[in-house]
């Protein structure tokens, strides 16, 4: 018998008094680990104990799981009831262990028959009635019971669309517990509706056609979207920061179907996925405020939870008047930056949270918020110490600078006669394909994500841009980090210009998106 079946082992005589187990999981990070609940019943005065790390939500689960089984019209024994959370150093937060409890106690006690379904595991919240509740991270634990061999998850109702979406799991959705008895007992589960084909992509009316002017700012945001770099819009108030980076979602390319699992997965565990537990198929954009705390942004607390960067991972981070945000926040972004992923380490354990996520950042070029430079009335040390909160190594980090002028009368007034997101997202699509081409064998999508040697073997630059760029890194005081990222750049436009090899003016053009370097950091 596989450990993820429910055992009643027959060494005691008394049938009632036995050993049962079921599987379950727990999470870890964005990840779920499998879980033994033992249930032992043995004789003494009636008592009900939780061993093994649980939180707080899990030894409240006691009085849940005991209510809930005599509403749901089965006997509760009135003997001494020990459960075992194993592994006892995987720590179990949170009320998902309720219904495995459940069936274990009825198993001990022979309301559950042994063997009468293969491998199985089980998570679900109860309420008094019986009835079963969502949990969070149903994706996780189906993707674990895939790598473990456990071919059937039970899971409550509405989390069915969810855990259908890992491929070759065997699904039963339980509204009750005497719904999950009898289908541990062999019964047929009951069918579920089909699911609606999925809802044609939302139209948000964000466009790109909305925006007048600011050319330069659309250009530098399809080169951000099509190689997934970072950029930071700076211009005076009212002349389309915010307006231009929300559109920025409407020009990226969708998501594969196991970035739609990845991304669904994190959400899931954030109890973030929509209440009909439909895959991501967007890209996330969030925009957390600029009083975001490091824990809010990176993660953490105790269990640790997902942070922003986390939720944007494969999508879009957007902070909007980026000096605002307090400078040990900023400086907290630079290593999730650069590594792709947060490590969170807790006395209970370390967490390892993805964070792939693009950065596009917003700011004024002085505090006041002046229209133009004309009429800045901030002295000169104001605006460099306005600007200067954004330290030199996160400003590295951003690859596009952009520079957005005061809109002329002339331009609000023009008709508007720019590209909308489709035209541009067709240029985006067509760069991101060429990428995938080059880069397929080093695993990666993105010119973005390539490594220092991969920069060196796809950026190769003409005798002519090498000097250019020689003389940007003393004109700007470029470390090595901003040189290859010019070069990534670089690439990106080449890509969308559909050239194979890198010219001269597209060195040209990506270096002078590091303008910020130079005017703020000098
Ligand atoms: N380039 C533009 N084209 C069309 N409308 C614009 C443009 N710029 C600004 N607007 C109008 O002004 C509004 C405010 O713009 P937005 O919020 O993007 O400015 P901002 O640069 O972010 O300003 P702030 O620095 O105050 O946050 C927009 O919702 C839009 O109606
Ligand atoms: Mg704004």
């Amino acid at each position: 018998m596989g450990i993820a079946t429910l055992t009643r082992p027959i060494g005691r005589p008394n049938n009632l008094l036995v050993v049962a187990q079921v599987m379950s999981a727990a999470l870890v990070g964005v990840q779920a680990a499998l879980v033994r609940v033992e249930v032992d019943v043995a004789p003494g005065l009636p008592a009900f104990h939780t061993v093994g790390l649980p939180d707080s939500a899990v030894r409240e689960s006691r009085e849940r799981v005991r209510t809930a089984i005599r509403n749901a019209g089965f006997r509760f024994p009135s003997d001494r009831i020990t459960v075992n959370l194993a592994p006892a150093d995987v720590r179990k937060e949170g009320t998902s262990f309720d219904l495995p409890i459940a069936l274990g106690i009825l198993a001990a006690t022979g309301a559950v028959e042994n063997g009468r379904i293969g491998p199985f595991a089980v998570v679900g919240e109860l309420a008094l009635d019986g009835q079963i509740q969502a949990v969070r991270g149903v994706l996780a634990v189906g993707l674990a019971c895939r790598r473990q061999g456990i071919d059937t998850l039970v899971v409550p109702v509405a989390n069915h669309a969810e855990a259908r979406a890992v491929d070759g799991l065997q699904v039963l959705p339980a509204p009750t517990l005497r719904v999950a008895v009898g289908l541990l007992n062999g019964a047929e589960a009951a069918a579920m509706p089909t699911p609606e084909p999925p809802a044609p992509a939302v139209t948000d009316d964000l466009d790109f056609a909305d925006v007048r002017g600011q050319s330069h700012a659309k250009r530098a945001l399809e080169i951000a979207a099509a190689g997934a770099h970072n950029v930071l819009l700076v211009g005076p108030p009212g002349g389309g920061k915010t307006m231009l980076a929300r559109r920025l979602a409407s020009i990226l390319p969708p998501l594969t179907r196991d970035e739609m699992i990845e991304v669904s997965t994190i959400w899931s565990v954030a109890g973030l996925l929509s209440r009909q537990g439909e895959l991501m198929s967007r890209r996330p954009f969030r925009a957390p405020h600029h009083t975001a705390s490091v824990s809010g942004l990176i993660g953490g607390g105790s269990p640790p939870h997902p942070g922003e960067v986390t939720l944007a991972h494969l999508g879009v981070l957007f902070l909007d008047e980026l000096p605002e945000f307090q400078q040990h926040v900023l400086e907290s972004l630079r290593q999730p930056m650069e590594d792709g992923h947060v490590t969170i380490v807790r006395a209970s354990g370390i967490s390892d949270f993805p964070s792939r996520f693009q950065l596009v950042a917003a700011a004024n070029p002085c505090r006041r918020g002046c229209p133009s430079l004309d009429h800045c009335v901030c002295t000169c040390a104001e605006r460099a110490r306005y600007l200067g909160r954004l330290s030199r190594p996160l400003l590295d980090r951003i690859d596009l600078h952009v520079e957005l002028p005061a809109l002329a009368p002339d331009d609000v007034q023009a008709p508007i006669a720019s590209d909308s997101s489709a035209t541009m997202l067709a240029r985006v699509g067509a760069a991101r394909q060429r990428q995938r081409d080059r880069l397929r064998a080093g695993g990666i999508r993105v010119n973005a994500a390539m490594s220092p040697r991969q920069v060196r073997r796809f950026c190769a630059v003409p005798a002519e841009g090498e000097r250019l760029l020689a003389a940007a890194m003393t004109r700007l005081g470029l470390s090595a980090r901003g040189h290859d990222r010019v070069l990534k750049v670089a690439r990106t436009i080449a890509d969308l210009a559909g050239a194979d090899s890198l010219a001269v003016e597209h060195c040209a053009e990506a270096i002078q998106y590091r303008g910020l370097d130079r005017q703020w950091r000098a």
